[in-house]
This record gives structure tokens, C-alpha cells and sequence, in this order.
């Protein structure tokens, strides 16, 4: 299998770099091309061993799967570099936020399969979660490909195409929102005395150590909650004064407000 990238910016380099560690794919496997940036092609070549070029057509010669993984303002420009390049057996991937299946089909004039994917930045790890969604003419062959393709970074969820905007709010915001909250745990704990660098390293490894808990044991995050939280005790007086507020709440108003985003992002490319 040959996979072709168009843009090797930072979420295709983790994608391309959870394959090739994962060895999904051996790495002489997988081509890189970008705008102009040919140092960030070396050292990628250098690092993972994958191939590079600006040459369309000798990218595109018996490649399988096309990865769309510009900014979704730059993919006019790529459909008109490959455009002319394109064979019916070409399958592609598609990272761009918020880019219908049908733009990309109209700009590139072609039919193809086309799988739109929505990752998160927690690719780098090899934990991102990852939306996916088909075109309808997509094989199970062909979507077991891409399935393990995602799985070398992370897990996959498959979506109808309208719910990729509650999976980019959900999980490819995610992050940023957690990161957030993060934040502004480490802000109050420094209020309470201690040094600011022991609250930011005890609070780094408290949401590490946590997030292990959830991964590895078989209970709830309530029940784990609960498992920690003695009648009349400390934790139980922080939840009342968590409780005052409406934290659920807020969440809604923050991913509803990404999801509209959302729509409204996709509504102009729609244009
Ligand atoms: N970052 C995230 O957390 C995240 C999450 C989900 C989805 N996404 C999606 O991922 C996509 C890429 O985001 P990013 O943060 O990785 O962007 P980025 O770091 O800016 O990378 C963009 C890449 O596209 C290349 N490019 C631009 N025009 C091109 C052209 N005409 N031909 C070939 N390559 C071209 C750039 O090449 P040069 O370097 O040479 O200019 C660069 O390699 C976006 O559509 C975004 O919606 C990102």
C-alpha cells in the first residue's frame, strides 16, 4: 500500500509518524510533499526514512490512498496541483476541519471514496480519538485499511458525515477545553501557598496518574469518584462547593458553541 501526503504539517507528522512506528506501513511506503517547505521534508526523511518529492506525477503513480492534510484554505491549490493526476483506483484521506466530502469531490472533478477524518492533537502520544466518515462507495476492504491507519495514532469512532462537528467539538476541541480547566486547577492551587512549581508538577502528574485510573480499571469515573469521597470528609467538602455551580452546564454552552462553529466554518468553504 502507498499513501501520498499533501501537507506535512503538525497533525500529518504525528499521523505519518504513528504509522511508521506502529509499522503499519514500512516506511519507504509513504511519500511526503508540502508547499515549499523541503527542510521539514529532509528531516522527516532523515528521522522515519519516508520518501519525499514535488514531482505529482511520480507521487500519484500507483499510490492508494491520497492524505488531504493542508489547511482546509489550501486545498483549492492542491486540487488544481493533482487534479489531472487523479485515477479512479485513488482513495482519499481527508484531515481539513469542516471540508464536505462533496467540496472535495467537486474541486478535484472525480468520484472516488472518501474518508474525511477528524484526529486530535493527542495524536502525537498515539492517543488521539479519531471520527471517521465514509463516502458511500467506500469498500469494507478499503475502510479496514483506513481503520488500521488511524489506529497506528490513537482509536477510531465512525460517524455519519454531519456528526464530524460534534466529534471535532467533543474530541478535536477536547483537548484545548481539558487543557483549560488544567489551567485553572494550577491557578487556584498556587493561590493556596505552596510553590508554583511544585502545584504545576503534583498537578501534572495528579490528570497523568488519573487518566490512568479511567484507563485501567473497570469502574465508572463516578464510581471511582465516589470510591474517594468519605462521608463528611475533605473531598466530600470540595464537591458541595463544586457543586454550587453548574458545571454540566457550562460544558454544554462550550461544545454547543463549538459545534456551531463548526457548521458555520463549513457553511463558508460550502460557498
Ligand atoms: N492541529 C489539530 O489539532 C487538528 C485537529 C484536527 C484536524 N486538523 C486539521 O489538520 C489540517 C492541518 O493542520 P495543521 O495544524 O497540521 O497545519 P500546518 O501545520 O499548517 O500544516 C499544513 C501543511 O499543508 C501544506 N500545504 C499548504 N499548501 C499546500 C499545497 N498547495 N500543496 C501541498 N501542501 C500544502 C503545508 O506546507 P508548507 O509547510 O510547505 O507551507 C504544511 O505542510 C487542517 O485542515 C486542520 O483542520 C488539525
Amino acid at each position: 500500500m502507498k499513501i501520498v501526503f499533501y501537507g506535512a504539517g503538525n497533525m500529518a507528522h504525528a499521523i505519518f509518524t504513528g504509522i511508521v512506528n506502529s509499522n503499519v506501513l514500512p516506511p519507504e511506503n509513504i511519500f511526503l510533499t508540502n508547499r515549499s517547505n523541503e527542510d521539514a521534508l529532509k528531516s522527516y526523511q532523515d528521522d522515519l526514512g519516508v520518501q519525499y518529492s514535488y514531482d505529482d506525477k511520480k507521487l500519484l503513480d500507483q499510490a492508494d490512498y491520497i492524505f488531504l492534510g493542508s489547511k482546509p484554505h489550501d486545498f483549492d491549490k492542491i486540487a488544481d496541483r493533482i487534479r489531472e493526476y487523479v485515477q479512479p483506483n485513488h482513495k482519499f484521506i481527508s484531515i481539513m476541519a469542516g471540508l464536505p466530502i462533496s467540496y472535495i469531490r467537486e474541486k478535484l472533478s472525480v468520484d472516488n471514496p472518501i474518508a474525511r477524518i477528524m484526529p486530535n492533537t493527542n495524536a502525537h502520544v498515539g492517543h488521539s480519538v479519531t471520527g471517521v466518515s465514509f463516502s458511500n462507495n467506500f469498500g469494507p476492504r478499503s475502510k479496514d485499511e483506513v481503520l488500521n491507519v488511524i489506529n497506528a495514532f490513537g482509536s477510531a469512532i465512525e460517524v455519519q458525515e454531519d456528526h464530524l462537528h460534534q466529534v471535532t467539538a467533543i474530541t478535536g476541541s477536547g483537548p484545548a477545553f481539558l487543557y483549560h480547566v488544567f489551567e485553572k486547577y494550577v491557578q487556584a492551587g498556587t493561590k493556596l501557598g505552596l510553590e508554583k512549581s511544585q502545584v504545576e508538577e503534583s498537578i501534572q502528574e495528579l490528570i497523568i496518574g488519573t487518566s490512568k485510573m479511567i484507563e485501567r480499571s473497570d469502574l465508572s469515573m463516578e464510581q471511582l469518584r465516589k470510591n474517594i469521597t468519605s462521608k463528611g470528609g475533605t473531598t466530600q467538602a470540595g464537591l458541595n462547593a463544586l457543586s454550587q455551580y453548574d458545571i454540566e452546564g457550562i460544558f454544554e454552552d462550550c461544545l454547543n458553541a463549538a459545534v456551531n462553529r463548526s457548521i458555520e466554518l463549513s457553511a463558508q468553504d460550502d460557498d
